[in-house]
This record gives structure tokens, C-alpha cells and sequence, in this order.
């Protein structure tokens, strides 16, 4: 019922309009007034946490895309080594699991197939299993040593939007709380990062706040067959998820690529008025590859791509080339995705939207896919 959606036509766009709270709740509790991180359900000991040796993030669909985003802040906050895995490739392989290694498995539902017989295995090689959940006592939640609840609030809606945000704020807690126990670089890049922290629900709804030219912007898009989507650094996972919803909502063919790879066969597939969008990293946090990548929309534009750039507030460079701009707040280069993100998503449920589609229940796709 319309009560049920909060006034929306839609769960997807109540659930999009909560990520600001959704956002703030994953953060409730865990964050000290000192600025020190508690995680009470890590369940595992200081020394443990000190014991590890590397990250294997394991998981499926939009929970793997935040799974790459993780390893980002894995890497540079908590330097541990961090390989991020899709649940339904990991067990077929043989991955070298060891009581060292943390396995960070990412589910909304915690009752993805892939996902909790990747929990089992890991079990089995008796390595430690860290769920970032949003069910609270689903299986996987259950079945792991530990379990951090993301708290969004259920999600209805077939694709996932304010899980995929509140997972990026877990695997950052997680990340920067690795580097509070284990004192690496912990110092003032860390407690700055958890003073923006606290700041992303207010430049979330600040994004939510300025969507209309966005919804113009797929609405006039909705007969076009194929878009472009590329990024960098994290920028690139942000890419893969914005292709991701459009191919489940709009059912459009749809393609993420990191724009480093563009010399290496997907610039062959730019053409006369191929939507290509762009995210570009924040010319602050990432001078070198905010160069490169506006090169990049460069290329493609005189090749004849209608460029779609999400850049953040201030960076004019990226202004020449792109048709349309999309700003997103400034925010610490690896806090980027919870903002870039989001345009993505509304653009996507527009769009199919437009198209006459249902973007609660897409056609073919569950949920949760509780089988393998
Ligand atoms: C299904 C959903 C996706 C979700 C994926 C993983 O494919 O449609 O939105 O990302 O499962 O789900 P999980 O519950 O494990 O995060």
C-alpha cells in the first residue's frame, strides 16, 4: 500500500529517500565522543585482530560491489593485505584460507546461497568469518564468529540501495576500527575520517536534495540501448554498481569499466551519442587520476560519447567536457562512493521508471537467492 511506501510510488524510492538515516544508524553507537571506535560484536580479541594476516571479502551482486569498495580502505587504513572475492567463484577454487585470514562476507539478506556456503567453507578451513549483515538472526549472521549489523531498516525493494550504503559504512568501520587495534597509521587521518564519517548523512540527503536534473537526465535517456559507465580507484566499483542497476531495473544493456581500460578494447565501443557516464575522483584526494580521467572524457567526447560527469562541488576541470555535470558533495576520497552513488541509483530507477517498468520487482530476479 501507498502507506507502506511512505508516500512513494515506489519501496526502491522510499528506500533511496531513507539512506541518509539508514546511513546514521550503521554509525548509532559505534563511534565514541573521544573518537574512538567500539565494535563490541567483533567478538574477537584485540590480539586476534592484531593476529590477522589478510582480508578475503566474500560476496554477491551489489554486496560484492561494496565488497571492492572495502578493500580500498582495507588496504589504505588498516594495511592488511585484501582480496575480494564473488561468493559463487571462491569455494570452486581453492583459496588459501588460514586461522590468520579474516573472511569479511557481505549479505543484505544473510541468506545468499553463494554466500553462506562460502561462510561454511571458511568455517571448515578454520578461518574467522565477520558477517556485515542487515537481518538481524538470518542464517549467515548465525552461522559466522561474528556478525556487524548494518541496522537499515528492511529492505523491500529487489535491488539494494540503502543496504549498498550502510555496507560501505560497515566495511569502513571495520576497516578503521582494524587500524585503531592494531595502531596502524592511526593518527590524524584516521579521526579525521571518523569526523566525516559522521558527516554523511547530511551530504547524502544534500545529494537527494539536488536530483531533479538527474531524473531529466534518464528520462531522456530511456530509448537509448547501452550506456557506459567508468571510474577509478573507488570511483570504479561505484561504476559497476551504476551499470548493475540499470541492467536490473531498466533492463538495459549496461557495462562498468575502469577508465584505465578504456585503451585496452572498451574505447572501441564509443560511438555517435553513446551515453558514457563518468566518476571522477576528488581532484584533491586523487590528483593523478582526476588528470587522467578527465583525459579520458576527453577522448571519448571527440569520439563522439555524450559524457554524463559526476564530479565533486568545485572541480571546474571536468566542466569543458562533460554534457551534463552531476555534483556530488566534497568528502575524503575514499568516503566518495556514499555520495557518488546515489545518483546512480536514482538515475537507474528513473529511468526504468520512464521505460513503464516496475523497479520493485524486476522481472527474473529475487530478492534473495537462496539457491546456488
Ligand atoms: C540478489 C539481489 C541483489 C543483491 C544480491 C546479494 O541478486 O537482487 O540486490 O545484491 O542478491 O544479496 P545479499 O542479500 O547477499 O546482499
Amino acid at each position: 500500500s501507498a502507506a507502506e511506501k511512505g508516500g512513494h510510488d515506489y519501496f526502491m524510492l522510499k528506500e533511496i529517500a531513507e539512506q541518509p538515516q539508514a546511513v546514521g544508524d550503521t554509525l548509532l553507537g559505534r563511534v565514541g565522543p573521544d573518537g574512538m571506535l567500539t565494535l563490541d560484536e567483533m567478538r574477537l580479541s584485540d590480539q586476534e585482530l592484531r593476529d590477522i594476516s589478510k582480508i578475503i571479502v566474500v560476496a554477491c551482486g551489489t554486496s560484492y560491489h561494496a565488497g571492492l569498495i572495502a578493500k580500498y580502505a582495507i588496504e589504505h587504513w588498516a594495511g592488511l593485505p585484501c582480496e575480494v572475492e564473488l561468493a559463487s567463484e571462491f569455494r570452486y577454487r581453492d583459496p588459501i584460507l588460514t586461522r590468520d585470514t579474516l573472511v569479511l562476507v557481505i549479505s543484505q539478506s544473510g541468506e545468499t546461497m553463494d554466500t553462506l556456503m562460502a561462510v561454511r567453507h571458511a568455517r571448515e578451513q578454520r578461518s574467522r568469518v565477520l558477517a556485515v549483515c542487515n537481518v538481524n538472526g538470518s542464517t549467515i549472521s548465525r552461522e559466522s564468529d561474528a556478525v556487524l549489523y548494518t541496522h537499515a531498516g528492511p529492505e523491500v525493494a529487489v535491488a539494494s540501495t540503502k543496504a549498498f550504503l550502510t555496507q560501505l559504512v560497515a566495511c569502513y568501520l571495520v576497516a578503521l576500527y582494524l587500524a585503531q587495534v592494531r595502531g596502524t597509521k592511526f593518527g590524524d587521518e584516521i579521526s579525521e575520517i571518523i569526523g566525516w564519517l559522521a558527516e554523511t548523512p547530511s551530504k547524502v540527503r544534500e545529494v537527494l536534495a539536488t536530483m531533479e536534473p538527474v531524473r531529466a537526465l534518464a528520462r531522456s535517456l530511456a530509448d537509448e540501448r547501452c550506456v557506459l559507465f567508468l571510474g577509478r580507484h573507488v570511483g570504479f566499483p561505484v561504476a559497476l554498481e551504476g551499470a548493475l542497476k540499470l541492467k536490473e531495473l531498466a533492463y538495459m544493456h549496461a557495462e562498468g569499466f575502469a577508465a584505465g581500460e578504456l585503451k585496452h578494447g572498451p574505447i572501441a565501443l564509443i560511438e555517435e551519442g553513446l551515453p558514457v557516464v563518468v566518476v571522477v575522483p576528488s581532484p584533491a584526494g586523487q590528483r593523478v587520476l582526476h588528470d587522467k580521467i578527465v583525459s579520458n572524457i576527453q577522448e571519448i567526447r571527440a569520439r563522439g560519447a555524450r559524457t554524463v560527469v559526476v564530479a565533486e562541488e568545485g572541480d571546474t576541470a571536468v566542466e569543458p567536457y562533460a554534457d551534463t555535470l552531476i555534483r556530488v558533495p566534497v568528502v575524503p576520497t575514499l568516503l566518495q562512493p556514499l555520495v557518488a552513488t546515489v545518483p546512480l541509483q536514482v538515475f537507474a530507477c528513473e529511468l526504468a521508471t520512464a521505460k513503464g517498468h516496475d523497479v520493485d520487482q524486476p522481472r527474473n530476479l529475487a530478492k534473495s537467492v537462496t539457491v546456488e
